[in-house]
């Protein structure tokens, strides 16, 4: 079974859920009077937008890109690739890029130099998971959900080899699974 492959749990549910209510409650008021685009970023951030979308007390719309830049391994190769681009304009929009995890920092650096050039009113970074150990670019998130420690993790969105990301908290993998 699934929970089998799981070595240690990182977060749990419950953490998760006390996070994704304080970012949620942090953009309501940070937002009020205005009407922020959330642009999630696919895969990984999927679990996450679903749950925080619904903790913004605000009309807020959703749009989503994808991105591709690791394949299967478990660290970045360095080259960012959108697969899918916006569905709408965000010129003079306020726009929060919802991501997964801050990890080296390629795909977010990358993705917001890259909308910048379409001219938002204002544009932050939203992630649920910030691991500073291993940033590469000098990107920061205006909205963390959960600091966490250096290694490879899964779940509640997160993938290996586009597995586990329905599980519904974050851990790590039993190590003979990442071979
Ligand atoms: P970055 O460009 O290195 O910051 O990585 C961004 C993307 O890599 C994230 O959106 C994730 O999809 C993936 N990633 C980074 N670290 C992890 C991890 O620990 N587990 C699963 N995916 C990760
Ligand atoms: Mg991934």
């Amino acid at each position: 079974m699934l929970e089998n492959d799981i070595a240690q749990i990182v977060f749990s549910e419950e953490e998760i859920k006390a996070a994704v209510d304080r970012v949620g409650a942090e953009i309501t008021r940070d937002y009020a009077g205005k009407k922020p685009l959330l642009v999630g970023i696919l895969k990984g951030s999927f679990v996450f937008m679903a749950d925080l979308a619904r903790r913004i007390e605000l009309y807020c719309d959703v749009d989503f890109m994808a991105v591709s830049s690791y394949g299967n391994g478990t660290s970045t190769t360095g080259a960012v690739r959108i697969t899918k681009d916006l569905n709408q304009d965000i010129f003079e929009r306020d726009v929060i890029i919802v991501e997964d995890i801050l990890d080296s920092g390629v795909t977010l650096s990358y993705l917001k130099q890259y909308l910048e050039g379409r001219r938002p009113s204002s544009l932050k970074i939203c992630t649920l998971l910030d691991k500073p150990a291993r940033r590469r670019s000098n990107v920061y998130a205006d909205y963390v959900g959960l600091t966490c420690p250096d290694g490879f993790i899964v779940g509640y969105g997160l993938d290996f080899a586009e597995k586990y990301r329905n599980l519904p908290y974050i851990g790590i993998l039993r190590p003979e699974l990442y071979s």
